[in-house]
């Protein structure tokens, strides 16, 4: 009985020891968990400075009210080279240094996606390379650039030549005051659509532009399915515009004809398999190419004709340049040749300074597809990261006295990742050179036979949505002669 006693009185020790240490176990780990919380959260990078507005709205109404430069230029004098903010139902961080927009577009690129909104997407549309990361978006990007190297743009200048001549004895026998910013765009497009399909026939060509430019309108309008809304209109139009090219590749697949401009190298592709791209592939980034080539120079060319109109001295110095082009030329009986137009390094340094003074693509857009930590600062999956070109361009440190246009500026290569106004790395702009050779084209021409006066000169920017200068420039051109 004694010894029972004993034993049983031994077992309720051990099982409060073993209860004991159980408690002890789970009490420790507790207690070493939480220490390790509060260990992660005094590392864990912090959020970069900055105010993220109201609820919902953030500070998209401060954005859209004021001058977005002025917004983004007291953001950076507030916070520093890195802040964050709320616009357009996304938490944003933006980077206004070369540093910044290096680390998001080129060394880190893998960790941000391009990002767009779904009805922007759609009206491009899903296939167009913008919107892909990886395979696919190095698969198009390669035929989009081959499409626009040098070696292909030099047989296109005789073919801008006419295009730039015939726009600007247009608006001279119109006879009066023209929006320049609408020619420059029709411009534009007509060089776009050289690019992308070579020599179209004429009713193709109209029926495209037509068609796009109720794309326009649809795409910075309010995207509802409504019927008679802009955005509704434009998916139709965009619909026939898919028609179209489908018409013209099936004209161009019978006829086996191995162009090439940017149609003819996606047809050509094959893969490894010996796959096809399809039409719905070639034809959204066909729409995307002529989207992307078309605001973006016709805004630069505006921004040119002003800077031109405004400085005499500067507009006598290209004179000279081009003059001397033009007696090479026979006085222009003869077309331009490549090495010529490789050989204007004053025009083209004034080309350099108005692509920074207008810095038409202010920003970019990407998105976190991790926790990104960048100089200390936690940059959140999902949030949109916006490299501010812009600011970056107008920064004293990088650009002295940034708001005087100085060509003389780019006489000397500026510092890496301070100049990036066709962008950076993986997703920079294949387009660059033939923007550039259309805007040597175009002035040569421009200075050389005609003059121009503006209309209701002011000082004014508006936003189409890449920022013009205001009315698109009301002008007038006459021939020199
Ligand atoms: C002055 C005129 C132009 C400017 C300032 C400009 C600027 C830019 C910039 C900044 C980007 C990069 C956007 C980003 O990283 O998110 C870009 C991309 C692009 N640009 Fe241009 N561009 C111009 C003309 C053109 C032209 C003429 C074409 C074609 C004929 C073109 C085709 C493209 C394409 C296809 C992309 C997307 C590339 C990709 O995602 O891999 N651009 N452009």
């Amino acid at each position: 009985m004694e010894i029972s006693a004993s034993i049983s009185t031994l077992l309720l020790l051990l099982s409060w020891m073993c209860f004991l240490l159980l408690f002890l176990f789970l009490f420790s780990n507790l207690l070493t968990k939480k220490r390790d919380k509060v260990e992660n959260v005094a590392s864990k990078p912090k959020l970069p400075p900055g105010s993220m507005g109201w609820p919902y709205v953030g500070e998209t109404l401060q954005l859209y009210s004021q001058d977005p430069n002025i917004f983004f230029a007291s953001k950076q004098k507030r916070y520093g080279e890195i802040f964050k903010t709320h616009i357009l139902g996304c938490p944003c961080v933006m980077l206004a240094s070369p540093e910044g927009a290096r680390f998001v577009l080129v060394t880190h690129a893998h960790l941000f996606k391009p990002t767009y909104p779904k009805s922007k997407e759609k009206l491009i549309g899903p296939s167009a390379l913008f919107f892909h990361q990886g395979h696919y978006h190095t698969l198009i990007r390669k035929l989009v650039q081959n499409s626009l190297s040098p070696d292909t743009i030099r047989r296109l200048i005789p073919d801008i030549e006419t295009e730039v001549v015939s726009s600007l004895e247009s608006w001279v026998s119109a006879g009066h005051v023209v929006n320049a910013f609408q020619e420059m765009k029709k411009f534009s497009f007509n060089v776009g659509i050289l690019s992308v399909f070579g020599n179209l026939e004429g009713n193709y060509r109209d029926q495209l532009k037509e068609n796009y430019s109720i794309v326009e309108k649809g795409y910075n309008s309010f995207p509802t399915m409504i019927r008679g809304t802009s955005y509704s209109k434009a998916l139709l139009a965009r619909k026939r515009i898919r028609e179209i090219i489908s018409e013209i590749i099936s004209k161009r697949k019978e006829q086996r004809l191995m162009e090439k401009d940017l149609l003819g190298h996606m047809l050509n592709y094959r893969d490894e398999k010996g796959k096809t791209l399809t039409d719905e592939q070639i034809a959204d980034n066909v729409i995307g190419v002529l989207f992307a080539a078309q605001d973006t120079t016709a805004s630069v060319l505006t921004w040119i004709l002003k800077y031109l109109h405004d400085d005499q001295k500067l507009l006598e110095a290209i004179k000279a340049e081009q003059m001397a082009v033009y007696e090479a030329t026979e006085q222009g009986k003869m077309p331009l040749t490549w090495g010529q137009t490789r050989n204007m390094p004053f025009t083209h340094r004034v080309i350099l300074e108005s692509l920074r003074m207008a810095s038409i693509i202010s920003f970019t857009f990407r998105e976190a597809v991790v926790d990104v930590e960048y100089k200390g600062y936690l940059i959140p999956k999902g949030w949109k990261v916006m490299p501010l070109f812009r600011n970056i361009h107008h920064n004293p440190e990088f650009h002295p006295a940034p708001h005087n246009f100085d060509p003389s500026r780019f006489e000397m290569a500026p510092k890496p990742n301070t100049f990036m106004p066709f962008g950076n790395g993986v997703h920079s702009c294949p387009g660059n050179e033939l923007a550039k050779l259309n805007m040597l084209i175009l002035i040569h021409h421009l200075v050389t036979k005609f003059r121009w006066e503006v209309v209701e000169n002011q000082n004014g920017v508006q936003y189409s949505p890449f920022p013009v200068p205001l009315h698109g420039l009301p002008t007038r051109f006459w021939r020199n002669d």
